[in-house]
């Protein structure tokens, strides 16, 4: 008997230990290890777009600094090596937790100059003007980003403003070896770049840029020597104000220097809401990201996601049906909160979202009511761009920031060589006539001097039981909501690790075109083929999303998930 119970304990403890090293080894459990991996870090960690900012990042980290004065750094830094959305020229948003639980946001959203009006982008007709919201000298609204950096430094930074500056100075003056993706993406848009900026030639090389070769940006370091000096001052005013003005005036562009002096950043509350005893901490208008992802989880909360499984038939249904009913209230009461009242408690109402589904049906796909179908023009995610960061102490900031489009309007600073934003696209030019990214808007959205333009960035972070859990953001338009959603629920309910979540495949749909679209092999073709018998339009496209986000386990352990479609770097220490 005694040998009989020996044996099957010993066998009970091969098995755990066996299951202990599977969990181990496959890390399948959503970061919740008991272990440091290669992924794991307890002092702080960066996630971006590029490799030598995320080093920038992490330096600061090592150096003693708080999570917001690294993301300082790898904003600049990010200006730097990934211009077709890091920037001074642009704006973002911030939504930071400090290390007690406090949470607030900043807004350094892009705003209107103040000589642009309601049709400027129509012609005598009434027609929008075709490009002219993206590609002009008047598609620009007056830049944040570094009002932005200024504020948050003074509110929460720890290091020296000058010591966060010097990485992104040293980069630009030094240069840096370009990514074959960097390589290329100046290469693809070589032939705007001259168009836009005759006789200058900032980015633009003889020949074509190839892996490895150095990029030098000796009138950014300039400008970014006058930022470290002056601080606000040294973009607002003076030198690099004066040109940004002279550059308007080369292209008829709105911008004066009084709307340069004008523009503030703003502090917001942040918008808060519950999934299934997670909190969920994003960004508020003018983001329409924040509401969209509460009424996106809301929708479908009650719904057994976990048991039909990631991207199977019941679950693709269930999020596009929510995603659609989402995006169809955010044509219509999302606006810049400080020019419109945005409904944000009626729409954030578990009611209301309760109403919203009750016409779903699984019969057949609910038909989006179509005003005039968006052209879904672009999905490529270089455009904007999403850091995570996490410092020693817990604290945590989560900034998505952006020129708009890839290398936003092309159109640079002559002598401070740096990019100019195109945000003004995100305004509604005219009532239901879809953006770039196929998105629609009414008076909510319309263009009005000194308001900001809707934005669908949603940097946010995720507590459990009042802890720190996950901090998450990502580029991609009007698919940034849903990447974010997706990966989420990646985590939650389909127990991914962090990095497997972001590298899941994902699948994007906005009420209007009424279609969704998938990446490549994101969904099965067995389950496309259910799906389309049931009326939805399926369209693939290439990649949607470029994710960048942190897990902090169980454990204590920060877990990183670097979006593998583009340059994403993640470290720690
Ligand atoms: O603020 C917005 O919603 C857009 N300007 C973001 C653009 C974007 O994400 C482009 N990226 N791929």
């Amino acid at each position: 008997m005694m040998i009989y119970s020996f044996k099957i304990r010993k066998s009970n403890y091969i098995t755990l230990f066996l299951t202990i090293l599977f969990f181990i080894t496959t890390g399948c459990v959503h970061g919740q290890l008991g272990v440091n991996n290669s992924n794991q870090y307890r002092n702080g960690m960066v996630v971006c777009a590029y490799p030598d900012a995320a080093q920038v990042g992490l330096d600061i980290l090592k150096k003693g600094g708080n999570a917001v004065d690294a993301a300082v750094a790898v904003q600049f830094a990010l200006t730097v090596t990934h211009p077709q959305a890091g920037n001074i020229g642009g704006g973002g948003f911030m939504v930071f937790r400090s290390k007690s639980g406090k949470t607030n946001t900043l807004d350094f959203r892009e705003k209107g100059p103040a000589g642009a009006s309601a049709n400027m982008y129509l012609d005598s007709a009434g027609n929008v003007i075709p490009d002219m919201s993206l590609y002009t000298h008047q598609a620009s609204g007056v830049p944040g980003s570094v009002d932005g950096m200024v504020e948050a430094h003074r509110k929460y930074g720890k290091l020296k403003w000058a010591d966060l500056v010097q990485p992104a100075i040293e980069l630009a003056r030094n240069g840096f070896k370009i990514t074959k993706h960097l390589a290329s993406d100046l290469n693809r848009t070589k032939a705007q770049f001259t168009k836009l900026n005759p006789g200058k030639t900032y980015l633009i090389k003889d020949g074509d840029w190839n892996e490895g070769d150095v990029l030098v940006q000796e009138d950014l370091a300039k400008t970014f020597e006058l930022i470290r000096d002056k601080g606000r001052e040294g973009f607002y005013d003076g030198i690099v104000a004066d040109e940004i003005v002279a550059e308007m005036k080369s292209g008829k562009g709105l911008m004066t220097k009084e709307d340069l002096k004008n523009y503030h950043s703003v502090w917001r509350n942040a918008i808060t809401g519950n999934y299934k005893g997670y909190k969920i901490i994003t960004m508020p208008p003018p983001s329409s990201g924040g509401i969209a992802l509460l009424q996106l989880l809301q929708s479908v909360e009650k719904y057994p996601l976990k048991r039909w499984g990631y991207n199977q038939d019941s679950t693709v249904r269930l999020v596009v049906e929510a995603e659609r009913r989402v995006y169809a209230d955010r044509s219509k009461y999302l606006g810049d909160p400080d020019f419109f009242k945005v409904p944000v408690d009626s729409l954030l109402k578990p009611a209301y979202t309760a109403s919203r589904m009750s016409n779903f049906s699984w019969d057949a796909a609910t038909p989006s009511t179509s005003i005039q179908p968006g052209t879904f023009v672009s999905y490529e995610s270089d455009q904007t761009t999403h850091y995570s960061i996490v410092d020693r102490d817990g604290n945590a900031v989560s900034i998505t920031t952006t020129l708009n489009d890839s290398f936003g309007s092309k159109i640079f600073v002559k002598g401070a060589g740096f990019l100019l934003n195109n945000e003004m696209d995100d305004f509604s030019s005219k009532p239901g006539v879809p953006n770039m990214y196929g998105l629609i808007g009414g008076k909510a959205n319309s263009i009005q001097p000194g308001k900001r333009m809707l934005s669908s960035m949603t940097p946010t972070i995720v507590e459990k039981d009042g802890k720190l859990f996950m901090v998450v953001g990502t580029p991609g338009g009007s698919t940034i909501i849903t990447s974010v959603f997706q990966t989420i629920l990646n985590v939650i309910e389909f127990n991914q690790s962090m990095q497997h979540a972001v590298t899941s495949k994902r699948f994007h749909s906005q009420w209007l075109p009424d279609e969704v679209t998938v990446e490549k092999d994101a969904i099965d073709s067995a389950t496309v083929t259910k799906l389309q018998g049931k009326g939805y339009k399926i369209t693939t496209h290439g990649t949607i999303g470029r994710v960048d986000a942190i897990l902090k386990t169980q454990w204590g352990y920060y877990e990183g998930g670097a979006d593998p479609r583009g340059d994403d770097t993640k470290l720690g220490w």
